[in-house]
């Protein structure tokens, strides 16, 4: 055994600071930047499962803030595909196509290649290697009482989840996030716990192994140098290092975005607007969609409050607008088809753009393609490098090494 591994198991005081969890009541507008601020490190991490094209609730849930991310911070977006196949292992005939029609629309909606690595997380198979390696240390029951886990093995009842690729989800979301080190990953409130669950990993890791670096130590090697057995332990502790950053979840301020039905949009629901329909269709969409109850005739005065169509005003509409929403429905001076057509006109404004720019990729669907192959090289690069100091830190680099029999 060398030296160094037998002062890592004394367990030492960590080096780094624990970074602070920014107070939920701090202004909603600062609490994103901030946050980042604080962090030393700074690398923004985020994924989505290919689910093929996505609705607005998706962009104005998720989409939207990892634009304004990119604009100033390292980050990296990808494709989860590898996570659909753990509710989606059946069928995987459209697999590939919804990983190109979800990439038009990041494309489209304004994520930018040149700012993120945009890539697909089975192009980078790094990351299962990191699975496999946490998973070794990932206990069964923190894996079970991940609050996902239950709801949606109650939800998919239609599908059989009873195995071992979807218990470890979160796993193989750790490895994604760890792999590139990402100090913020922007997420809904639904994937808190994943984020949480891999900051438990990281130190259980950190814990285990931390010290990898230690080996770099001059004379470990080479035979000369300090051996550690001399060192001070003010030496040590400066050469030492974690693996793994604590990542944070940063989660987006979104306001809830109901579907044309007035639950949560989601396609699985069939009440969603996506972000290609065009114009007509969301016309059509919109016109049915459920309001205030007490609005049963156009003399019954409403409020936007209680109504879905008021969520969407509230997301899409100017202040002035939104005024006039307040105004004309509680006093029944407008009728909910007027108001609908008013929420149409900004919805359509916010796509028009973006449908605009999704052409050309609907046009030639290998332009997207190549983006995604590009950042998908990228990624394998930071990858890489990642795995060479995991595997180092583990005693598992692929270098050789004399026997310790030999040496000793
Ligand atoms: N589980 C995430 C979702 O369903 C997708 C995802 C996979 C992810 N790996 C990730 C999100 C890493 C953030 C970071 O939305
Ligand atoms: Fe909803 Fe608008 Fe009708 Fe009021 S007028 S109930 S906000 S649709």
């Amino acid at each position: 055994m060398h030296a160094w591994q037998l002062i890592w198991r004394c367990r030492l005081p960590k080096l780094a600071p624990r970074r602070e969890h920014v107070p939920k009541d701090s202004p909603k507008e600062n609490r994103m930047p901030e946050e980042i601020q604080q962090a030393a490190n700074r690398r923004v991490l985020s994924g989505m499962r290919p689910t093929g094209k996505l609705h607005i609730g998706h962009y104005v849930g998720a989409l939207q803030n990892w634009i304004r991310l990119q604009n100033d911070y390292e980050c990296f977006f990808f494709v989860a595909d590898w996570h659909a196949l753990t509710t989606d292992y059946a069928d995987t005939s459209r697999v590939k196509s919804n990983i190109l029609e979800m990439a038009f629309d990041w494309l489209a909606a304004g994520l930018d290649h040149e700012k993120a690595t945009i890539f697909i997380q089975s192009h980078v198979p790094q990351h299962a290697e990191l699975h496999l390696l946490l998973s070794m240390m990932t206990p069964l029951g923190w894996l079970e009482r991940v609050p996902t886990y239950k709801d949606q093995k109650e939800q998919l009842k239609e599908k059989d989840l009873n195995t071992y690729g979807f218990l470890g989800y979160p796993v193989l979301q750790s490895a994604d996030i760890l792999m590139y080190k990402a100090s913020h990953v922007p997420v809904g409130e639904d994937q808190v716990a994943h984020v949480e669950i891999t900051r438990e990993i990281a130190r259980r890791f950190n814990q285990f192994y931390t010290g990898g670096r230690i080996s770099y130590l001059p004379g470990e090697n080479d035979g000369g140098g300090v051996h550690l057995r001399e060192m001070g332990e003010k030496e040590f502790m400066a050469m030492k290092a974690d693996v793994f950053p604590e990542p944070q979840p940063l989660l987006t301020p979104a306001p809830r975005l109901p579907g044309t039905d007035g639950r949560k949009m989601s396609k699985s629901y069939g009440n969603s607007i996506l972000l290609s329909d065009p114009e007509a269709e969301v016309r059509r969409k919109l016109k049915p969609m459920v309001t205030d109850p007490a609005r049963v005739r156009r003399t019954d005065p409403g409020s936007p409050d209680k109504c879905p169509v008021g969520d969407l005003h509230k997301i899409f509409s100017s202040p002035e607008k939104i005024a006039e929403v307040y105004q004309g429905c509680t006093t029944a001076g407008i009728g909910c088809l007027e108001c609908k057509s008013w929420v149409a006109d900004n919805i359509v404004a916010v796509l028009n753009p973006i449908q605009e720019r999704r052409r050309k990729y609907e046009e030639n669907p290998k332009l997207a393609w190549d983006i995604l192959e590009a950042g998908s090289a990228r990624a394998r690069a930071a990858a890489d490098q990642t795995l060479a100091e995991v595997r180092e830190s583990m005693g598992m680099s692929l270098g050789y090494q004399v026997p310790e029999t030999v040496a000793d």
